[in-house]
């Protein structure tokens, strides 16, 4: 992609999520009130209790931690309640003003920095922080690979990188090609292009396992493993009958594919000694 285009369109991802960070609008009370902090944490980890156990914030009491695209900032404070060094970056003001807001709203040791900056040129030295972690994020920027590059760079030898990249061949991908490809007569719509135009911020990319292992190979990465976690997206959002029974047959087709159509790639892996 040219660079003007990927900046124009970087300009497109920032105003989208200038709008609004991640899951705020699951908040009811007040903008930055300690309700509106709770609501927003309360939803997140009761939909998606598998972050926990893929981050595992209390084993970086600390480790410095670099989160890339942190957004309201839930997960970032799971850092600093865990006692890690953490620091962080978002495309956004408006990320950024969640994320002070909340540190402040719950008297929370203070990070050792945050700030607005691009996930495609990271501004810190090379081979510092013991890891590098960024949920749902990379494949909103224009260039996801160079990204992926800046997180491994900075991570130091030895050390750790867990991202969450969205998986192209889900259920979640599926609905959204029904609802807009199928339903508005015109199904042969890739995948791709419906998660460019209709997820989230314009340019959203998913990808598959075998894409994800040819991204991750020339970067010196050992241990590499992806675990891909089935969300409430996969499921329809209605839950009377009949959809009770559209969503245990969809339940049965994840548990089926050992839940290899869930949208969310959970990716670890070990940075090389010898890089
Ligand atoms: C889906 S939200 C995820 C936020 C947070 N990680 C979470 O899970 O709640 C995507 C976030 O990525 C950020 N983002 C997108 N492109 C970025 C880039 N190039 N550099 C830094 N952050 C970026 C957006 O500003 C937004 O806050």
């Amino acid at each position: 992609m040219p660079e003007s285009t990927d900046n124009s369109l970087k300009t497109e991802v920032k105003a989208y999520w200038n709008r609004a960070s991640c899951d705020t609008w699951h908040a009811q009370s007040q903008k930055f009130t300690p309700e509106y902090f709770e609501q927003i944490e309360e939803w997140r980890y009761r939909d998606q209790p598998f972050i926990h156990s893929f981050a595992q914030f209390t084993r970086y009491h600390g480790k410095r931690i670099l989160e890339v695209g942190f957004g309201a900032g839930t997960d970032f404070i799971q850092w600093l309640r865990a006692g890690a060094v953490a620091s962080g970056v978002d495309l956004t003001e408006e990320a950024l003003s969640n994320l002070t807001h909340r540190i402040q709203v719950y008297g929370l040791p203070s990070p050792a920095g945050i700030k607005v900056a691009d996930a495609e040129n990271l501004p810190f030295d090379s081979g510092y922080f013991d890891l590098g972690y960024s949920w749902g994020v990379l494949h909103h920027t224009p260039d996801t690979e160079k990204s992926v590059r800046e997180l491994v760079r900075v991570v130091r030898p030895g050390g750790e990188i867990k991202i969450m990249l969205y998986n192209r061949l889900s259920l979640c991908t599926f609905h959204h090609w029904v609802k807009y490809g199928l339903f508005r007569g015109r199904p042969w719509r890739s995948f791709r292009d419906i998660l460019w135009h209709h997820m989230e911020s314009v340019g959203t990319k998913g990808y598959t396992r075998k894409e994800l292992h040819a991204m991750l190979a020339p970067l010196g990465l050992t241990d590499i493993r992806i675990e891909t976690f089935a969300t409430s997206y996969d499921y329809l959002p209605w839950k009377s009958f009949p959809f009770s029974v559209a969503n245990w047959a969809l339940g049965v087709l994840i548990a089926m594919s050992g839940n290899r159509l869930g949208f969310w790639h959970g990716i670890t892996a070990r940075k090389n000694r010898t890089t």
